[in-house]
């Protein structure tokens, strides 16, 4: 995070998450599901850059989107921080986005993430990262893993953590994300239809593998995910999976030359999808 002391331009990186290994517990009373994951920071990011103004808040995004201002998760988190600090002043934000939307990588929460941590720095208000966490969890339920990130375990609706050391930080992952959207609402909709409740049970973070429970709900209700199951299914190690409610998929090496094989591999197959090489990392300071 650096702040220009001559333009007074506060910019940051919002970094994507891997889910590497889910598992769904239940539906719950409040229409949430019980989740048991484990989330790992990837140095896939967006970046914001924030600035205070005194006409009205402003997000500018690159490239153009038509979401209204109101329905961003970056307007969201700049209302919920004046709410709670406050401050009434603006601020104007430039969000250059990378990270694509419906991708299960957490781009829309690391962004709200992203702003209360640049609100917190750009008024010097102080709050601790519990207090932003806590704030955060009303607006999104991984929200709060992104106010620190890093590798962490996640229960509850994903907002109650545990950091953990990071066995992946050496590990290169290639990401393949396909020009598909998913919801999360309707993957998790599709869970409830037609999970088996004898399938449902949960392990012990030791024994977390990277098995996503939401992958068959996610096939079943975007059927060209499959095609995408298929293909690393043959992938040529054994950390692979899907992450979040999709639509992207990861396959992690512990050596970056055969990443980068498999990253080329893949590109001479013209898919309708992006593949990244990442590496894990477990701090996102700059
Ligand atoms: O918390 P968040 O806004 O990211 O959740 C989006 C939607 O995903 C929820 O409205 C809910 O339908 C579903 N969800 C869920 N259980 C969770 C997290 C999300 O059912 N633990």
């Amino acid at each position: 995070m650096t702040l220009d002391e001559m333009t007074k331009l506060l910019t940051l990186n919002a970094y994507a998450k891997l889910n590497i290994g889910l598992r769904v517990l239940g539906l719950r009373k409040d229409g949430f599901h019980e989740l048991h994951t484990h989330m790992h920071t990837i140095d896939l990011c967006d970046e914001l850059t924030f600035q205070k103004t005194k006409s009205s808040v402003e997000i500018d995004i690159v490239p153009v989107t038509d979401i209204p201002l109101e329905k961003n998760l970056i307007y969201k988190a700049i209302r919920l921080f004046q709410q709670k600090s406050k401050i009434d002043q603006n601020v104007q934000c430039k969000l250059t986005k990378v990270i694509p939307m419906g991708a299960g990588l957490g781009g829309g929460s690391s962004d709200a993430a992203a702003t209360l941590v640049a609100l917190n720095q750009l008024f010097d208000t102080n709050y601790s990262n519990n207090t932003l966490a806590e704030w955060g969890a009303g607006l999104g339920s991984d929200i709060p893993f992104f106010i620190e990130g890093g590798f962490a375990c996640a229960k509850g609706r994903g907002e109650i953590l545990r950091t953990l050391d990071s066995p992946y930080q050496d590990h290169t992952f290639v990401v393949i994300i396909p020009s598909i959207e998913c919801s999360t609402p309707e993957v998790f909709k599709a869970w409830d239809e037609f999970a088996d409740s004898m399938s449902i049970h949960d392990v012990s973070c030791e024994q977390m593998d990277s098995q996503n429970d939401l992958q068959a709900s996610a096939c079943r209700r975007y059927p060209k995910l499959k095609a995408y199951e298929k293909l690393i299914q043959s992938a040529p190690t054994n950390l692979k999976g899907m992450s979040g409610s999709g639509s992207s998929w990861y396959v992690g090496f512990t050596n970056e030359r055969e990443a980068k094989a498999y990253q080329t591999q893949l590109q001479s197959l013209q898919l309708e999808a992006h593949i990244h090489c990442v590496k894990a990392i477990t701090t996102t300071k700059e």
